[in-house]
């Protein structure tokens, strides 16, 4: 079966710790969609490691990494992140397989998200301009590169014959670069990734299943970033929610076992965009600073907020999540009081707890209710018995109304700083 663990909010839930956590239970981690646009952030053994573009199963020696085809993957990043990896003294020829369906950022994709950006001025989507969307893009309007293509000995002419379609779209915006150093350092990458180990990664995919291997499909960004169901149009490029999986690695629906759906124990979103439990005062800086709350990928500020049940009972009901994961309890240890958003209250003062179709253009009012807090450290404890009675009730509650079991309390960036429920670990 091939399991997926994805987020549920606004992306920086703690995918990569938890991946890394559940890795050694499977043989194959496979990421199916984003780029580098993703930072997946991994504490073990004193060590701290930022992945964007290569899962977040890398560390385990008996597992095989797959970047899938549905991954808009960057060489340049790519090469910096193996070379940043050289010090583990990991297998990465053997235990890393790229789809050669895999789209291609290339540097003009990146001059493009710059471009579009600045020209949306005040609307801008706060995009970690790394050529996501116009990458993908490409890929829909079937003009894009793909990684077998650099196999090819035409893949210079293809290249050049995509930058004079960007150029003309960067000269119309009047914005000016220069290319020179970005496409050195892209085709010596290119020149570098083709001594991995490029496949048609749908067939090891199907292979594995068959021979009854256990593959495990990181998602990147969260549910609310998906492209047709997030805060439209502040959202990223892909399909982050569960139906990714299937066109991200070419899997069929009926191979799909456990969702794993990871939330943070309150929320947090960077870049622009709706954010309805938004905390815009001192003790939002505080959960920031108690979170260290700021971008894996860009070091930006993360703005926070309580947890948002509207949101959340979406993304699982989009993903048919079948097991929780609370992250970054002990973030909140400090509070004497936790809130969480249980429905909205709509401009016309109806009250739901289903998401608007325009979140950016419905001025919602979040309606709380108030637990105690449990005002005390987690560290150490390791099974649900252990935990506080404000916190049990805290998980009671939401388990109650989200109608899913929630398996793991996260409680630190450490690999093992986590809570465990018995029954359902896997
Ligand atoms: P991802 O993109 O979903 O993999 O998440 P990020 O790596 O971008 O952000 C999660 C951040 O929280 C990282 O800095 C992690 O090291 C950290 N983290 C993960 N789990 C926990 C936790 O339970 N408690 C605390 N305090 N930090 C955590
Ligand atoms: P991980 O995998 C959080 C956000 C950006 C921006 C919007 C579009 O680490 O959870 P893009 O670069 O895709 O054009 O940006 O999406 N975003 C993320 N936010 N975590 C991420 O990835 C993100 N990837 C993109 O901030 O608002
Ligand atoms: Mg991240």
């Amino acid at each position: 079966m091939i399991d997926i663990l994805l987020g549920l909010q606004w992306g920086d839930e703690g995918k990569g710790k938890i991946v890394d956590v559940l890795a050694p239970d499977y043989q194959v981690v496979a990421r199916f969609q984003g780029g580098p646009n993703a930072g997946h952030t991994l504490e073990f053994n004193g060590n701290k490691h930022v992945l964007h573009q290569i899962p977040s199963g890398i560390f385990r020696p008996d597992c095989l990494n797959i970047i899938g085809n549905g991954v808009v993957l960057d060489p340049i990043i790519f090469r910096k992140e193996i070379d940043a990896l050289a010090k583990y003294n990991l297998e990465l020829r053997k235990n890393l397989v790229i789809s050669k369906k895999t789209a291609v950022i290339i540097p003009t994709h990146r001059l493009l998200d710059a471009a579009y950006e600045k020209a949306k001025g005040d609307a801008k989507i706060g995009s970690t301009l790394k050529g996501i969307g116009p990458a993908y893009s490409d890929k829909v309007a079937r003009q894009g590169l793909r990684l077998g293509d650099i196999l090819s000995p035409n893949f210079k002419k293809k290249y050049q014959d995509l930058v004079a379609k960007h150029t003309q779209i960067l000269d119309f915006y009047n914005f000016e670069y220069d290319l020179t150093e970005a496409e050195k350092d892209f085709f010596s990458a290119i020149e570098f990734i083709k001594e991995f180990d490029l496949r048609d990664t749908e067939y090891i995919v199907n292979d594995s299943l068959k021979s009854g291997q256990r593959i495990l499909a990181e998602g990147a960004q969260g549910s609310l970033l998906d492209i047709d169901f997030g805060s439209y149009p502040f959202v990223t490029s892909s399909n982050t929610t569960a139906a990714g999986v299937c066109s991200g690695l070419g899997v069929a629906p009926n191979t799909i076992g456990e969702v794993f759906g990871i939330f943070k124990a309150y929320c947090t979103r960077v870049g622009s965009g709706p954010f309805p439990t938004e905390l815009k005062d001192d003790l939002g800086e505080k959960i920031r600073q108690e979170g260290r709350e700021f971008g894996a990928t860009t070091g930006r500020p993360r703005r926070t907020g309580w947890l948002d049940l509207p949101a959340l009972k979406y993304s699982i009901m989009l993903n048919g999540v079948t097991q929780l994961i609370m992250m970054k309890a002990d973030v909140l240890n400090f509070l004497d009081e936790v809130k969480i958003c249980t429905h909205y209250r709509l401009p016309d003062g109806t009250i739901t707890e289903q998401m608007p179709f325009d979140l950016t253009d419905t001025d919602v009012e979040p309606i709380y209710k108030s637990f105690k807090g449990w005002e005390c450290s987690l560290e150490g404890m390791r099974t649900f018995d252990q935990i506080p009675a404000e916190l049990a009730d805290y998980v009671s509650y939401l388990e109650d109304v989200l109608e899913v079991p929630i398996s793991f309390i996260s409680t630190g960036p450490d690999r093992e700083a986590l809570i465990l429920r018995e029954a359902l670990a896997v």
